[in-house]
């Protein structure tokens, strides 16, 4: 299990000053939608150069074409990112072609498929895929272990069954992780580190219980302690 931290502080410099303070820890950054429309390749350079061993998570969900996927794969390959993610909604045909052309770089990103957000609710889902969340979740994620991708966001109540419909090694990456029990704030289905540990999340991904903390180092080090008790 890897730690990956999301930077979600409203500014570059906020972000930047909480991955100053983390390191020297061995932890994966989760750039998201507002940072990298707002700070771009500049703040993914900046973050490697406060440690060029952090690990980096896109998180842009692509979905468009499968070319036009492709193309934006290749740019992100080229920043240089170590993950990113499109959504499974987007289809075999576009996972396919992504995965051919990243197939090109020695080594390219890590990619997985979103399979369902964790905003919907069974009624506002079902009234788009009709089917359930699990379901489809599950259905997702074989298409996306068929296809090639190495694995998917989702929660941590759905991992271990999707590892059960795929394989072991196929990677979930599970937001919504408290993981001594916080606060869970607008998410609703939370886990502690121990049942991510258990659910077989390879990566659980933690925001406000690290960087609402007053010392989030000291948090990040007792998540650390845990992870590799296990
Ligand atoms: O602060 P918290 O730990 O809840 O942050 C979770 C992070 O994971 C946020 O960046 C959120 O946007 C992201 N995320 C999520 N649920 C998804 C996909 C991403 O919470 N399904």
């Amino acid at each position: 299990m890897e730690l990956c931290v999301a930077l979600d502080l409203p500014s570059a410099e906020e972000n930047l000053s909480l991955a100053e303070s983390l390191k020297s820890y061995d932890i994966w950054m989760k750039v998201g939608f507002r940072s990298y429309i707002r700070d771009g390749k500049p703040f993914i350079e900046a973050l490697k150069k406060i440690n060029p061993d952090f690990k980096i998570f896109l998180d842009l969900k692509l979905y468009d074409i499968p070319n036009t996927m492709a193309d934006a794969a290749e740019e992100i390959a080229k920043i240089g990112v170590d993950m990113f993610n499109i959504h499974a909604s987007a289809g075999p045909v576009a996972m396919k072609t992504v995965m051919e052309r990243l197939s090109a770089y020695k080594n390219r990103p890590l990619v997985l498929a979103v399979t369902a957000l964790t905003s919907f609710d069974e009624e506002n889902f079902q009234a788009i895929y009709e089917k359930s969340i699990d379901e489809k979740a599950e259905q997702f994620a074989k298409m996306s272990y068929e296809n090639g991708l190495d694995g998917v966001v989702c929660s941590t109540f759905e991992s271990r069954a999707i590892k059960e419909a795929t394989s072991e090694k196929f990677l979930t990456l599970c937001p919504g992780i408290r993981p001594f029990g916080e606060d869970a704030g607008d998410q609703q289905r939370v886990a502690t580190l121990e049942l991510a540990n258990q659910e077989g999340v390879d990566y659980p991904v933690v925001g406000r219980p690290i960087y609402k903390e007053s010392n989030p180092q000291a948090k990040v080090e007792q998540i650390l302690e845990v992870i590799a008790g296990f």
